[in-house]
């Protein structure tokens, strides 16, 4: 399996800026690729506490990071609960915190998970398996309304209604187990053009179930409720998103923020990945970048 390949890598550690004799909260590990350039622009005493909800993920960032020793703790949670999970380790306020939103590579890529059409298994996509309904039980659960709903709202999904009458009409007679299954059902419900068009026809209902699955736009909410809190002066908060409905939050937030006097957007425009860095690695395509400096008014 190929490692995951950080996504605006140097420009993430360039905003966030880390410092030797501070704390910086990676909420996403993932392969640990964005801690590990934290950690040596850190050197020699910087700390950094990572968050991943996949168990997997935690395990591969330990792997990655062992070498730093105490300098790293890795926590096993949604980043949705840093505020509380870092003070009970005696950690106040931070001098930056960093999300990297969506897959890695290391889930995208294993079908046992669930989370591609283009390889067959169950259909899961639970970031963390020990935690709340699959997406199959989404897809036979839900009525037909609220599945119209899902992929309407989070999936944008233009042919939401032909797709869902397909679902319906199919789970009648049996469940809907794989991802092969529910991407075949898909391709079949829509218009022969939308089926080579520029995207696979099946990519909007994926990321509409997988961010009903997990819960992302409320996790990412709940975390911005009360970021700026847990900064310290001059601190900065990074995010990377990869789709328009994890931006717009972002963006709004940041606004929100400065409208409140509590710092300033540093990233006019979001930052994008360079045409090398897509060329190199398609995933990036869709990455926006950016960043908030948290200070006080009287010093903006
Ligand atoms: C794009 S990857 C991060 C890659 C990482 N920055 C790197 O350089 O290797 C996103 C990671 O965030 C995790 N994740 C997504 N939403 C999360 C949440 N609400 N809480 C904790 N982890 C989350 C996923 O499990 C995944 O491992």
């Amino acid at each position: 399996m190929a490692a995951h390949e950080s996504v605006l890598l140097e420009e993430a550690v360039e905003w966030l800026a880390p410092r030797p004799n501070g704390v910086i909260v990676d909420g996403t590990l993932g392969g640990g690729g964005h801690a590990r350039r934290i950690l040596e622009k850190s050197a020699p005493d910087g700390r950094l506490v990572g968050f991943d909800r996949d168990p997997g993920a935690i395990r591969e960032a330990r792997r990655v990071l062992a070498g730093f020793g105490e300098r790293v703790m890795v926590i096993h949670d949604n980043f949705k609960n840093v505020r509380n999970r870092i003070a009970e380790f005696g950690i106040g306020r931070v001098q930056g915190m960093l999300l990297d939103l969506g897959l890695s590579s290391l889930q995208l890529d294993e079908p046992g998970r669930g989370f591609s059409f283009k390889t067959d298994g169950p259909l899961d996509m639970r970031m963390d398996p020990s935690e709340g309904p699959s997406a199959a039980d989404i897809v036979n659960g839900y009525r037909e309304e609220e599945l119209r709903e899902l992929l309407w709202k989070w999936g944008e999904e233009r042919f939401a209604r032909k797709i869902v009458g397909r679902i319906v009409e199919t789970r009648r007679k049996k469940k809907i187990r794989s991802t092969f299954e529910l991407a075949a059902l898909v391709i079949s419900s829509v218009p022969a053009s939308y089926r080579y068009g520029r995207i696979h026809p099946a990519t909007r209902t994926f990321q509409a179930l997988r961010i009903a699955v997990n819960e992302e736009l409320r996790s990412l909410e709940e975390f911005l409720s009360s970021v700026t809190d847990g900064l310290d002066e001059g601190a900065r908060l990074v995010i990377i998103s990869f789709h328009s409905l994890e931006d717009r939050i972002v963006k709004n937030a940041f606004r929100n923020f400065q409208k409140a006097g509590e710092g300033k957007i540093l990233t006019k425009k979001p930052v994008t990945p360079s045409e090398a860095e897509m060329s190199r690695n398609p995933r990036s395509r869709s990455a926006k970048l950016r960043a908030f400096l948290k200070i006080a008014e009287e010093h903006s």
